[in-house]
């Protein structure tokens, strides 16, 4: 059993991600430990590049909300990002709190394991490449395993994601994973 911490990165809640995220975590929940983190419950200040996540020194009173996402992933194996796509990229909320793991990333934490899981209004072959790349280079920085990735298209309004297939595709990963 493993412990499942899925990074929920819509302030929309009940959205697509959400959605998404949900089913995904309906799976994993059969096998493992699931636990989920919507950005729309945390107000997570931006890095400033100090180097001390995850550690007090120098900023006692900057942590805040971090402090409980620190708590619930410091015994985390695997890590799921599930987020919109907001002008090719990853949600601003949910890249905030993914720079203030750096630290703990690479030195404290024992996640191992990365999944994905994306939602997008446009069709476009390509909308998800900007991201897979990024997606890639951390995989290989921080040596992770992927455990797969979910990717679905032409999804815009809250709940245009009910019915399709790929919110299957999502609880059958999250299945998958022990
Ligand atoms: C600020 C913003 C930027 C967006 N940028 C894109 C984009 O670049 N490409 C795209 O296909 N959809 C884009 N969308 C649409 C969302 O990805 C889409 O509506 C998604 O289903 C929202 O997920 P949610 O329901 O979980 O919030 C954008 C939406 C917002 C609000």
């Amino acid at each position: 059993m493993s412990k499942i911490v899925i990074l929920i990165g819509s302030m929309r809640k009940g959205g697509n991600t959400d959605l998404l995220a949900r089913k995904f975590a309906e799976g994993a929940a059969q096998h493992n430990n699931v636990e989920m983190i919507s950005v729309a419950d945390y107000r997570i200040a931006p890095c400033i590049g100090c180097n001390t996540c995850f550690t007090r020194e120098g900023n006692a009173c900057f942590n805040h909300d971090m402090d409980a996402i620190y708590e619930k992933l410091r015994c985390a194996d695997v890590l799921v990002i599930a987020s919109p796509v907001y002008f090719y990229g990853i949600s601003a909320e949910l890249k905030a709190i993914i720079d203030r793991l750096h630290t703990p990333m690479r030195n404290t934490f024992a996640i191992r394991k990365l999944a994905l899981l994306l939602v997008g209004a446009a069709q476009l072959p390509n909308l998800f490449d900007p991201i897979l790349m990024q997606y890639q280079m951390i995989l290989d920085f921080f040596h992770l395993q992927d455990c797969g990735k979910i990717l679905v298209r032409g999804v815009k309004d809250k709940g245009d994601i009910i019915g399709r297939a790929e919110t299957d595709a999502a609880y059958r990963l999250g299945l998958s994973i022990v």
